[in-house]
């Protein structure tokens, strides 16, 4: 399929957007109802992509999934879970990341679980050896299968102690989801701890799990023989919220997100200050705007929580072309974040990539050969382009881009967008760009 957007740029965003549910805690929770042993009700979620594969994956398994998709209320009722044909499973491969997380709750319910190959953007490697090591540990069999992995757990699993080599959020969510039914105690130090983390041990004490949360990053649980169902608004999309304010930022323009919460943003905010974009948080959101003159150059290093998130640091990136002077830019969560800035340097914009770990500290990609930092030099008028859309929050910067530079650009792939912004083109129309969508088979 070819989709198109035509983008003419050069025109500040303003107005008002609505973001809802985080597409990184919908998706976990709607796989936390497999634990229950009742309906589950889940408010707050976005019409995403994500969300659609999640239920195609879920009602495979027997869920009945209801979606008031106006309302952003979705009813899971998990009381008929069954082990589905692997064959039926095996459409979904390649289509999103979560499915690696059925396998706790399915293993629970079953004794058993097809998980399909795993899709989601590629920028890097993106290994399972942490889920499929904690799964073992906890008295999993795991086997290689054309087209995905089997898993079998001929008796109830048991808790757990161990530690991640690096904070995984996707690992942290694992172990959560297959220690809250385990028998006994599990601990987990080394914990990933982002607040789509935190909201998801919400859902699962409202489930009635019992776990507890250190300051040290480690997690406790005990297991609980059974889990009921839950109801609970998600919390806002702190990657999406992000995104705007640096289009509102790299446009020069003004964009109140609403839903936006400072708590869960709290480390973007800093930087976006430092930028020198301007923000006013009330209750119902937050705006994000460009007072006028310079904006100024940073260093800046992603991080797990609560470190500047790596998926700020695209759409941020677009903005920093607009800054006076040298940003420096150092990507520490994934070794292949930057492949997005081909289409910026080929707009104008002035980005040198480096395998060093520059203007921080040395992380686990220094000394490869992945080229991990950034130095951004600006400002740099951008001009129009034809780009391919490579992933996720890199599409979303070059749309960014594109609505920045004067003229008209096309941006090829749109619809990898639509995986994680919802209704983000009636969302840009919304903000007054000028654009034009074209959908062909
Ligand atoms: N890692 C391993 N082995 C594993 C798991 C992870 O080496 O078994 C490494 C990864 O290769 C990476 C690092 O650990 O270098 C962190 O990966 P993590 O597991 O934290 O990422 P994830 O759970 O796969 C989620 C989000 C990402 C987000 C990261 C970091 C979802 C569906 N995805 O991925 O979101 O960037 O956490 O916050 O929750 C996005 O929304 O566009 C996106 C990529």
């Amino acid at each position: 399929m070819t989709d198109l957007l035509y983008v003419d740029g050069g025109n500040p965003l303003r107005g008002e957007i609505t973001v809802r549910g985080a597409k990184n805690f919908v998706s976990k929770a709607m796989v936390a109802a497999l634990l229950g042993d009742g309906p589950s009700e889940l408010r707050n979620v976005p019409v995403i992509r994500d969300v659609q594969v999640v239920t195609e994956l879920l009602e495979l398994h027997g869920v009945r999934v209801g979606f008031d998709a106006e309302a952003g209320t979705i009813r899971l009722d998990p009381r008929d879970v069954q082990t589905p044909m692997v064959a039926g499973v095996g459409t979904l491969a390649g289509a999103s990341r979560i499915p690696i997380l059925f396998c706790g709750p399915l293993l629970h319910r079953l004794g058993e679980a097809f998980i399909p190959d795993l899709g989601g953007c590629q920028i890097g490697d993106r290994p399972i050896n942490y889920h499929l090591d904690i799964l073992r540990q906890f008295g999993a069999s795991v086997d290689k299968h054309p087209g995905g992995i089997l898993l079998s757990a001929p008796r109830r699993l048991t808790g757990t102690k161990l530690s991640l080599p690096y904070p995984s959020v996707g690992a942290t969510e694992q172990l959560l989801l297959t220690a809250v039914c385990a028998e006994g105690i599990t601990e987990l130090s080394n914990a990933a701890i982002e607040p789509e983390i935190l909201d998801l041990i919400n859902v699962l004490q409202k489930m009635g799990a019992i776990i507890s949360v250190d300051t040290d990053r480690v997690i406790r649980i005990e297991g609980v023989e059974r889990l009921s169902g839950y109801t609970h608004t998600a919390l806002p999309d702190r990657i999406e919220a992000a995104s705007w304010a640096s289009a509102a930022l790299a446009t020069g323009g003004d964009v109140y997100v609403s839903g936006a919460r400072q708590a869960d943003m709290t480390t973007f905010l800093n930087t976006f200050r430092k930028v020198g974009g301007e923000f006013a948080i009330d209750d119902a959101g937050i705006r994000f705007y460009h007072p006028g003159g310079d904006l100024h150059s940073i260093q800046l290093e992603t991080d797990v929580h609560p470190g500047f998130m790596t998926d700020w640091q695209q759409p941020l990136v677009v903005a920093l072309t607009q800054a006076r002077g040298l940003s420096i830019v150092h990507e520490t969560v994934y070794e292949n974040r930057f492949g997005f800035v081909d289409a910026l340097l080929g707009m104008g914009a002035t980005i040198q990539l480096y395998r060093e770990c520059l203007g921080g500290h040395p992380c686990r990609f220094g000394q490869r050969n992945f080229y991990h930092s950034a130095v951004i030099s600006g400002p740099t008028p951008l001009s129009a382009a034809d780009i391919e859309v490579p992933d996720l929050r890199g599409g979303f910067s070059h749309l960014i881009a594109a609505l920045t530079a004067k003229g008209q650009s096309s941006v090829r792939g749109i619809s990898l967008i639509d995986r994680g912004y919802e209704r983000f083109t009636e969302k840009l129309e919304a903000l007054g760009a000028q654009f034009s969508r074209e959908t062909s088979g």
